[in-house]
């Protein structure tokens, strides 16, 4: 497995993995509004990680990483390679929606919050408008600025 994320553009990369972790696909389109990252194995992508910028607040989403890798941290490092990419591109909080994983998010630093209080811009995400569970718990965290020169990968990557 080759642990450095790349960008991954086609939805065929990542359709197969989402699916098989009963995650949504209903609105998967990769492009600058939609960035997905992810490792790759011998069978294709066997990690991945979703992020949806909108100015200074963001969605993480699409967190998944396949039975046979799991328990070794690589969640862990897409969830803060996501957060480096969403500092570059100016995202100051970034949000998530979840049914089981809230435990794993709050040890890395989000908090649970209501989802009457996400604002507009989230409410309006596919994800929350419709493709999560109403049951589906809202977390955010606020990012810390991003290191001096930090450039999002993605941009070059996407027309
Ligand atoms: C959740 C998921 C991404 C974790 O992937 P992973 O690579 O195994 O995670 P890591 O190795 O980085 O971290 C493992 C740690 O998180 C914990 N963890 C994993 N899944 C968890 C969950 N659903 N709830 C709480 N803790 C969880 C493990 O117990 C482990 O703890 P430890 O470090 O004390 O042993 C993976 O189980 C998965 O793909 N699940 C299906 C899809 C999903 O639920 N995605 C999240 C919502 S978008």
């Amino acid at each position: 497995m080759n642990r450095t994320p790349t960008p991954l553009t086609e939805p065929a990369d990542l359709l197969p993995l989402l699916r098989a972790c009963d995650l949504p696909v209903g609105d998967i389109a990769p492009g600058p509004a939609q960035r997905f990252f992810g490792l790759r194995g011998a069978g294709g992508c066997i990690a991945v990680v979703g992020l949806e910028p909108s100015g200074a607040l963001g969605l993480l989403r699409s967190l998944a990483v396949a039975p046979a890798y799991r328990g070794q941290g690589v969640a862990r490092q897409l969830v803060a390679y996501a957060e480096t990419q969403a500092r570059a591109l100016g995202v100051e909080r970034l949000f998530l929606l979840t049914t089981d994983a809230a435990p794993f998010f709050t040890r890395l630093g989000y908090a649970a919050l209501d989802r009457a209080a996400a604002p507009p811009a989230i409410r309006s995400s596919a994800q929350f408008a419709g493709l999560c569970p109403a049951s589906a718990s809202l977390l955010c965290k606020t990012l810390g600025a991003a290191a001096p020169g930090t450039q999002p990968l993605q941009e070059a990557a996407q027309p």
